[in-house]
């Protein structure tokens, strides 16, 4: 008789990111024994948040599930890797988080990696949009964009190109240096100064995201000062940069962490391990689906998890889509609902720490109140099974919410997003409005702790997210959120 395999279940964000996708990943770990944790799409550009002994831990590349201490975090060569914010982002989680990560993070060696150049890139292209006439994208400027369109260009640098042969490394980088300074100065205008201005600029923002490492000691604060590899004959002197790349290739092969991703989820479902994967970003920030340019260059929908791991989509048996009961996004784009006096209600009486400030920028998060239009269409993107709401207890002031039912677009109503993100600058929502609570749902553990009236707008949202198809498989709620910990949850 076979062993019973391993469940197999992926959390996908279904706004602009940001929807408390690593807190249902801890809660999933934590109580349903998905060990095993899957990183599929995206980088260091997410930003997962997890309450970890009551205090919040926030993880960019490697998947939540490793702060738990049997944890094992896989990130697929559909992610994209830095590798030095990776070793930092380790050293963070030892460190800071008290968490001992050793033997317990693999990386697929088929990830393709941001250098310090697709970062350059990525600010130099926002310098170079706001100076012509296209709207800035607002990117995290982790390099993922020009990253992931030197995979598709070809070819790109691999993780087994900088841990195989350190000549060919070499040759294969100068290359690419050379290509990417005549696309700064020959193709985007960049000028020196402005190379110089953006490197300051990664310094600076290296060591705010890093000031709790860096406030332990173990890391030397020099290794942010990225002027040191400017040269005012050629930009960037290729062989400091070389020799700190061979560097950091000797400390990540003494981890003895790469595996075959793919390979390794087969294998561990089968001796009965469960598997999550866990989405970075979110469905209307997917390059094809989303809210186009404005977006990231991965696939946040579920299906990538098939090509960033790899499996195929018979391996998958649940979808739970994490929905904020609410609407934010970071960064530039169309944004139906954006009332910016929500937002300031919002951000003003949470008091909670970083409450809509971007976990990975910082940045002040555009905010509307809840949006069923884009939900409705996302859960279709994803065939979404189960629903996550999260931060129901954010609402727990307002007097009346609106959600938003439809678009009004040339007057026809819409049920979904238009498939041209241009009309979603013109379309006019269609609001309801129900009353509020006004009462703490924190403490609410179970549906019937819930104020009737939150019970009232969470029925409601439900229902509107259903597919506009008859006879579509019903969505039904996973849980609702109350507040940040693991234990703030209402599980259905
Ligand atoms: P992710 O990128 O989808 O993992 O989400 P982030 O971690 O970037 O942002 C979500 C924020 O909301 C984090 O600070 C979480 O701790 C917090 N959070 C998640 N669920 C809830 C909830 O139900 N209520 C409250 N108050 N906070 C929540
Ligand atoms: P998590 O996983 C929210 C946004 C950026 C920008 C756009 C493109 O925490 O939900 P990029 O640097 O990816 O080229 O930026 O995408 N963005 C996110 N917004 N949450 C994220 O991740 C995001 N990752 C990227 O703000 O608008
Ligand atoms: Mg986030």
């Amino acid at each position: 008789m076979g062993r019973t395999k391993g469940k197999t279940t992926t959390v996908t964000g279904l706004s602009w990111g940001d929807e408390g996708k690593g807190k249902i990943v801890d809660w999933l770990v934590a109580n349903h024994g998905y060990w095993v944790v899957v990183r599929h799409n995206g980088a260091n550009n997410a930003g997962h948040s997890v309450y970890l002994d009551n205090r919040l831990v926030h993880l960019h590349f490697i998947p939540s599930g490793v702060v738990h201490p049997d944890g094992v975090g896989l990130m697929g060569a559909g992610e994209l890797l830095e590798p030095f914010a990776f070793w930092n982002e380790r050293l963070y989680l030892e460190r800071v988080a008290g968490v001992d990560p050793t033997g317990r993070i693999f990386l697929d060696p088929r990830m393709n990696l941001i250098m310090l150049f697709h970062r350059v890139e990525d600010m130099a292209r926002e310098v170079a949009r706001k100076r012509g006439t296209d709207e800035e994208i607002g990117t995290t400027a982790k390099g993922v964009g020009p990253a992931y369109a030197d995979l598709a260009q070809r070819p790109g640098i691999r993780l087994h190109h900088l841990l195989g042969d350190p000549t060919e490394f070499e040759e294969t980088f100068r290359a690419k240096l050379l290509e990417k300074l005549n696309l700064f100065f020959g193709v985007l205008g960049l000028t020196h100064e402005e190379l110089r201005t953006i490197l300051q600029q990664l310094r600076q923002k290296d060591q705010e995201s890093c000031h709790e490492i860096l406030e332990t000691g173990a890391i030397d604060p020099r290794v942010f000062d990225y002027s040191r590899y400017y040269t005012s004959s050629t930009g960037l002197d290729p062989s400091a940069m070389i020799h700190d790349y061979l560097e950091i290739a000797e400390q990540i092969r003494a981890l003895d962490c790469v595996r075959d991703i793919g390979l390794e989820v087969n294998r561990r479902r089968v001796a009965g391990e469960n598997i999550l994967f866990e989405g970075g970003q979110g469905s209307l920030l997917d390059v094809v689906y989303g809210t186009y340019p404005h977006v990231t260059s991965s696939h946040p929908i579920a299906g990538s998890a098939c090509t960033g791991t790899p499996i195929g989509p018979t391996f998958i048996e649940e979808v739970i889509g994490v929905a904020k009961l609410f609407t934010t996004r970071v960064g530039g784009g169309p944004f139906p609902v954006e009332d910016e006096g929500f937002g300031e209600q919002i951000r003003g009486m949470s008091g909670q720490p970083g409450a809509e400030y971007g976990t990975t920028t910082g940045r002040p998060r555009r905010c509307g109140p809840p949006d069923t239009v884009i939900t409705r269409t996302t859960a279709l993107w994803s065939s979404i099974t189960q629903l996550a709401g999260t931060k129901l207890d954010f609402l727990d002031p307002l007097e009346e919410i609106k959600i938003c039912t439809q678009y009004e677009l040339g007057g026809e109503k819409l049920d979904l997003m238009p498939m041209d993100p241009k009309d979603l600058d013109r379309v006019e929502p269609v609001f309801e409005t129900l009353p509020g609570w006004q009462e703490d749902t924190s403490q609410a553990r179970r549906w019937s702790d819930l104020p009737i009236n939150a019970r009232r707008f969470c029925d409601r949202y439900l229902e509107l997210c259903q597919p506009p198809i008859e006879g579509a498989d019903e969505i039904t709620w996973h849980s609702i959120g109350v507040g940040p910990n693991r234990e703030q949850l209402i599980v259905f």
